[in-house]
């Protein structure tokens, strides 16, 4: 039976957003199970939960808004 396509969603300055239960193959070859409904992957290398999104790129965001703001 084939696999359902999936949805995924490559947002601006944040995650990749993939719809549905996913296995993430990492470098070393080694594999992490997500069954979460959308599953965020980290694409900026600051989370703490590689391969998964752990919110820290919004605190890069605020950091330079605020160098922006402040010179
Ligand atoms: S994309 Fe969110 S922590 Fe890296």
């Amino acid at each position: 039976m084939a696999e359902a396509r999936r949805r995924v969603i490559i947002t601006g300055d944040g995650p990749i957003l993939v719809y549905g239960p996913v296995d993430v193959e990492m470098p070393d070859g080694t594999r992490v199970r997500s069954d979460r409904t959308v599953t965020a992957l980290c694409v900026c290398g600051r989370s703490r939960r590689r391969p998964f999104c752990d919110t820290s790129h919004r605190r890069r965001a605020r950091d330079n808004s605020r160098q922006e703001r402040d010179p």
